[in-house]
């Protein structure tokens, strides 16, 4: 299973900075894969919770195993479609995401959806890749298409988070490298394991060799740290407001 924490170290600490997690938090991490960013929420929320979403059944298998090796006991995974799974309403304090929210095929239909979970002025906060053309593993790695980077125009993503019910939209430029290995197999190896189509594998050899450097596979990326909050129920949010 491709590392996502090791490849995330950088990107981790921003997010991690700028949740501001409260003791008696309720948190909700979408697309948790193997719940790195729903463990740190659930040990800063000491007397709250953390539940993670995710499609993937193995990823979530890795993240119950790991929690479990660590103790924690207030630290749920669910394995459900964040954007038409009938969350609690109006029961989370806080959501995050790294990474995890790109790949909605209606994203204001599912923001809309993760906003019902969220109580009024609950905050969210996510990881968001900025446009393909600035994310140099996309580049010279990954011939992507716009999943990964759906959310990356600014002026759209406020219109769908403000269309779903959210205020005070915020977007601060996270630019850090995106690490894929202590040396050129390892990185080759989790190079291939992200590919979604045949390479070229003398090229893709030759790019990995190219980023080598002393502290590792490394690829420039940039990405968006996004912070919102919940709507009080009546204050724009479309939910609410008349039809
Ligand atoms: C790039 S991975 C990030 C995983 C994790 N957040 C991390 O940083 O290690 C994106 C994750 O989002 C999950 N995902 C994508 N669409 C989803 C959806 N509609 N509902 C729940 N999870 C989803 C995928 O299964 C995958 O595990």
């Amino acid at each position: 299973m491709f590392d996502y924490d090791a490849e995330l170290r950088l990107h981790n600490e921003h997010l991690r900075a700028a949740t501001h997690i409260n003791p008696h938090d309720r948190v909700l991490d979408i697309g948790c894969g193997t719940g790195q960013t729903t463990r740190q929420a659930a040990r800063a929320a000491t007397h709250g919770s953390a539940l993670g979403i995710d499609l993937s059944a193995p990823m979530l298998e890795q993240a119950r195993k790991l929690t479990h090796d660590q103790g924690l006991t207030n630290t749920t995974y669910q394995r459900a479609d964040a954007q038409t799974h009938p969350f609690p309403p109006a029961h989370f304090d806080l959501c995050i995401s790294r990474f995890g929210t790109m790949f909605f095929t209606d994203p204001t239909a599912a923001f809309t959806n993760i906003g019902h979970a969220l109580r009024p002025a609950a905050r969210l906060v996510m990881l968001v890749w900025q446009s393909h053309d600035r994310n140099e593993w996309a580049t010279a790695l990954h011939q992507n298409g716009p999943g990964p980077f759906s959310l990356a125009d600014p002026t759209t993503t406020e219109g769908i988070l403000t269309s779903a019910g959210f205020t005070h939209v915020t977007f601060t430029d996270v630019h850090e490298p995106v690490y894929y290995g202590p040396d050129p197999d390892t990185a080759f190896d989790n190079a291939l394991h992200l590919q979604s189509f045949a390479t070229n594998h003398t090229h893709l050899r030759a790019t990995l060799e190219a980023h080598h450097t002393d502290t590792g596979v490394s690829f420039d990326s940039r990405a968006w740290l996004i912070t919102a909050r919940r709507a009080p129920y009546g204050d724009g949010s479309s939910r609410h407001s008349p039809t």
